[in-house]
């Protein structure tokens, strides 16, 4: 959707270009001010805790947390969190046109860093969740498994045609990848979202995350935004005036719903906590 921050405009594009191009700026927007937030209570209530050497708070929020005895399994979740800081804070920054014109060297080693963190975030992750488990069962594992294995394809792609020097597939990528990563953020705003639409309650959801809603917003988390973006990449090479235009209004309903599930997500999961 960022494609919009990615390419420079043209001089007089058509209408509909235009309002593509404004939709998926607009999205964009939302999203890296609710992931800055997002990044904003991993560091306050993560970090802020851990000096204080208070692990009881990540009990109460984590599913596991820090486990006496399991020194392999704290250290992938301490570094889980440090890298998810990293990554959340990191992506966007990739993504807008005046640093990496004005700083390609930035772009070049924020790049790098933001590819190997989403590696080994995604690495540490697969062994968090199968050996230690997580809420919703083998059906939930399954699917944050597969927003792993997504992530570390799309950055390998990323980094392949970056080497091969092709720019637009490279940016392309480089695209899915940040919405990969974004893929638990995404989990938190699906829930948000699904409670600011039915007023305060979240049928198909229950306490164990194993209802209807549950699941499906487990491999919604990785499939939808993979989907829309594709969608978004034909409106953008091959679609009519009309097909733009649905997208570009598509788009911003997205964004809509992005800024309300942030407002839920912030209020229910966030903001206690700080
Ligand atoms: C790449 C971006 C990611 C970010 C920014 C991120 C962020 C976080 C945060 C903030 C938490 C703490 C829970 C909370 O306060 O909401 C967490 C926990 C967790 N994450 Fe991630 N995560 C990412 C990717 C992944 C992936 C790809 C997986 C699985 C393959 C994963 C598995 C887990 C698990 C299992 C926990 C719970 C750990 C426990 O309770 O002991 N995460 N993550």
């Amino acid at each position: 959707m960022t494609d919009t921050v990615l390419t420079a405009r043209p001089a007089q594009a058509p209408v509909a270009d235009r309002a593509l191009r404004a939709s998926a700026a607009l999205w964009f927007l939302v999203a890296v001010f609710g992931q800055l937030f997002f990044a904003y209570y991993i560091m306050v209530f993560y970090g802020g805790t851990a000096m204080n050497g208070d692990w009881e708070a990540w009990a109460r929020r984590l599913i596991h947390g820090i486990i006496e005895g399991d020194t392999l399994g704290n250290l992938a979740v301490i570094l889980h969190l440090v890298l998810a800081f990293i990554i959340t804070v990191g992506g966007p920054l990739q993504f807008v046109p005046q640093i990496r014109q004005s700083a390609p060297a930035f772009h070049r080693w924020n790049g790098r860093v933001y590819i190997v963190t989403a590696i080994v975030i995604s690495l540490g992750a697969l062994y968090m969740v199968w050996t230690r488990g997580i809420l919703g069962g083998l059906a939930n594992e399954i699917a944050i498994s597969l927003n792993g294995l997504a992530i570390m394809i799309c950055a390998g792609m990323t980094i392949r045609h970056a080497l091969a020097r092709d720019i637009a597939t490279h940016y392309r990528w480089a695209l899915r990848t940040f919405l990969m990563v974004s893929g638990v953020w995404f989990f938190r705003i699906g829930f948000g979202l699904w409670i600011f639409l039915n007023d305060g309650s979240a049928p198909g959801s229950n306490q164990t995350l194993t209802g209807p809603f549950d699941l499906s917003l487990a491999f919604g988390q990785t499939l939808v935004p993979l989907m829309v973006v594709e969608l978004y990449f034909r409106a953008r090479k091959r679609g009519n005036r009309l097909g733009k235009i649905a997208m570009a209004t598509g788009i911003a309903v997205c964004a809509a719903g992005t800024g309300a599930g942030m407002f839920m997500a912030a209020h229910i999961f966030w903001l206690p906590n700080l």
